[in-house]
């Protein structure tokens, strides 16, 4: 699907912005502060069916009581979602509906200029990060990880109460252990993904001998349900006096591994530059190969943090895809 237009009424800075989009590649151009990152979080919203940095409330222009986005595909589909300050209803292809439909949905790769320190992040913005991708990878992965998350929340504020017994927790131990299984699985089997790309598609970059490596770092190592139940349980006493839950896939991280060693700390600037790429070529391969649709790219400012190199390759590997990309300085010469 190719985005052929982009309204925006009353959303974030903008009382009335339209684009019209090429089919290869879109650029908008502007200074900090003047709404480029906004057209792309309008595009996400009815691509994806929600924003990637905000709620609602947040987005509706200050002043205004609604906002509106309209988009239409170069098929002639064409979506529509509005927000009136309490919900969000999209009209697609002129039906009513509360949520962007699966089918209706469109894959998207996000390339934010915070991306390009996912390597140096804390391991839970790169929890975050993943967690964000691979619900993108498969929707079962979402909700397991809603779920799972739900339960945490319950569990850990039974935790901070002093007459809570084990017998209290049991139920959340349950579903930790089924959802947090599953999200191991899934989390194992995606690394393993990315991991057959990792060192040629890095070499794609930079061409050279470096290997990468991404570590899944856990505590959940082939665990089933009754092994994660039975942890849950013998660390009752230990996380009833810390107050949280110490054990299970809500602590695993994810290493970058340059050369066998953890990039962090041992890949220069430019290399871990090229090792983020080379993730986001990845992920668009991945979902291309999951969903059989080429992902529109929303590349966000992030050009004026690469040299011409990879500036050059990221606009080849993209070559094929829908491209829309925002920048400060003009651009238009790659
Ligand atoms: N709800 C809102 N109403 C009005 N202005 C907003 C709202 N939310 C953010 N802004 C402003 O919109 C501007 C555009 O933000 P953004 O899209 O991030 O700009 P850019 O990416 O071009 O730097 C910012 O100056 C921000 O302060
Ligand atoms: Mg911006």
């Amino acid at each position: 699907m190719i985005i052929k237009s982009i309204k925006l009424i009353n959303f974030r800075n903008h009382t009335e912005y339209y684009l019209e989009c090429l089919d290869n590649t879109s650029l908008i151009l502007g200074a900090n502060g003047c709404g480029k990152t906004s057209v792309l979080e309008a595009i996400y919203i009815l691509t994806r069916g929600k924003s990637f940095r905000a709620t609602d409330p947040d987005i509706v222009k200050k002043g205004s009581t609604f906002y509106r986005i309209e988009l239409e595909y170069q098929n002639g589909e064409k979506n529509i979602v509005t927000y009136d300050g309490h919900s969000k209803t999209f009209f697609i292809s002129d039906k009513k509906s509360k949520r962007l439909p699966k089918k209706n949905k469109h894959p998207v790769i996000l390339f934010l200029p915070s991306d390009l320190n996912l390597i140096s992040h804390s391991p839970s913005r790169r929890r975050d990060y993943f967690d964000f991708i691979f619900s993108e990878f498969d929707e079962k992965y979402n909700s397991c990880l809603l779920k799972y998350e739900k339960a945490i929340k319950q569990r850990n504020e039974l935790l901070k109460k002093e007459q809570t017994t084990s017998d209290d927790v049991f139920s959340w131990n349950v579903i930790l252990a089924k959802y947090g299984v599953d999200l191991y699985n899934f989390r194992k089997k995606f690394i393993q993904e990315i991991n057959s790309k990792l060192t040629p598609t890095y070499h794609s970059i930079a061409e050279n001998n470096d290997q990468i490596n991404l570590l899944y770092k856990t505590d959940v190592t082939d665990m089933n349900d009754s092994d994660y139940l039975k942890r849950l349980d013998q660390d009752f006493r230990k996380d009833l006096y810390l107050g949280h839950t110490t054990f299970g896939v809500h602590k695993d991280d994810y290493i970058f591994e340059f050369n066998s060693k953890p990039a962090n700390g041992s890949a220069s600037r430019g290399e871990t530059r090229s090792i983020v790429l080379a993730l986001k070529f990845i992920e668009a391969d991945l979902i291309y190969q999951k969903q059989h649709q080429k992902p529109i790219i929303l590349l966000d400012d992030v050009f004026s943090e690469l040299d011409d190199s990879r500036r050059k390759c990221l606009v080849k590997n993209f070559k094929d895809n829908q491209v829309i990309i925002t920048s400060v300085e003009d651009i238009s010469n790659y």
